[in-house]
C-alpha cells in the first residue's frame, strides 16, 4: 500500500494533507524520512508522523485448528498458550471464548473485540458443534435428554441438537458458551466426556487444518459471521 493511502486510512489527514506531511519530513520509515509519496509500505515496516508510530489497524480473523494442551489465554506460566501457535505481526488478537485446556478444535482468533463479543452472546445463538467421546455407554435417549433444556445449577441450557454416532460418541450443537458446559450436559446424563473436539464454530469447520493449524478466513466468511450476530429486525 501506498505511503500516502497508508497515513491517510490511518486518519493522519486527506490524501494531500498527507502528501505535504510527507514533503515537510515528518514522515519516517524504519527511522528514515520518507520523501517519497508512493512508497509502498511492507508490513514489516515501521511508519511514524512527528516520531510517533502509525500502525495500520486493520482487523485480522484466523481459524485455529487448537491441539489439547494448549491454553485458550494470552499467556500462561505452565502451558502453551493458542497465540503462540498463530503467526501474526498484531499485538492485539485474541482467542474468542475458550476451549478447555484438553479440548480440541476450531477456535477463532480475532482483533475485532466487537465481533467476538457478538459471537459469545447467546442472544445470537451461534451454533458450536462438539464431537465427544464418553467413558460408558450413553443412554438409550441421549439426543432427547442431550436436547432438552437442562439444569445445570447455574443456567438452563437452550435447545441443543444432538447425534449419537455409537454407543460412546456423540455430536452435540449448542448455543451458548459457558464453563465445560458440554462436558457437564454429558455428565448429567451419566456418560462423562473422554475426549471432546469442536468441529466448528459459526459454520466454520476444520477441513484443510491439521491440528495446531491456522488458516486466515475470507471476506464471505467474515461477511457470514457478521450476519449471524446481527439483530433480527
Ligand atoms: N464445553 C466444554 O465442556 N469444554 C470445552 O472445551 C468447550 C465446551
Amino acid at each position: 500500500m501506498r505511503l500516502d493511502k497508508y497515513l491517510a486510512d490511518m486518519k493522519c489527514g486527506t490524501r494531500s494533507e498527507v502528501k505535504k506531511l510527507i514533503k515537510a519530513k515528518r514522515v519516517k520509515v524504519n527511522g528514515e524520512v520518507m520523501k517519497d509519496a508512493s512508497y509502498d509500505v511492507l508490513r514489516s515496516d515501521v511508519v511514524t508522523l512527528d516520531s510517533e508510530e502509525i500502525s495500520y489497524v486493520e482487523k485480522e480473523y484466523y481459524l485455529l485448528y487448537k491441539p489439547a494442551g494448549t491454553v485458550c489465554a494470552l499467556e500462561d506460566r505452565k502451558y502453551p498458550v493458542v497465540m503462540e501457535l498463530i503467526d501474526s505481526r498484531r499485538k492485539d488478537i485474541f482467542p474468542v471464548g475458550r476451549l478447555d485446556l484438553d479440548t480440541e478444535g476450531a477456535l477463532l482468533i480475532t482483533n475485532d473485540g466487537k465481533l467476538a463479543h457478538s459471537l459469545l452472546s447467546p442472544k445470537h445463538h451461534v451454533e458450536k458443534t462438539y464431537y465427544a467421546e464418553t467413558e460408558n455407554d450413553l443412554p438409550e435417549d441421549a439426543e432427547k435428554l442431550l436436547e432438552t433444556p437442562m439444569d445445570l445449577g447455574d443456567f438452563i441450557t437452550l435447545p441443543a441438537k444432538a447425534k449419537v454416532l455409537s454407543s460412546r460418541s456423540a455430536e452435540l450443537t449448542v448455543h451458548e458458551g459457558k464453563y465445560h458446559q458440554v462436558k457437564r450436559m454429558f455428565e448429567k446424563i451419566g456418560a462423562p466426556v473422554s475426549y471432546l473436539k469442536r468441529i466448528s464454530f459459526g459454520g466454520l469447520d476444520l477441513t484443510g487444518l491439521e491440528k495446531g493449524d491456522f488458516r486466515s478466513l475470507n471476506e464471505e466468511e467474515i461477511e457470514d459471521l457478521k450476519r449471524q450476530t446481527e439483530d433480527p429486525a
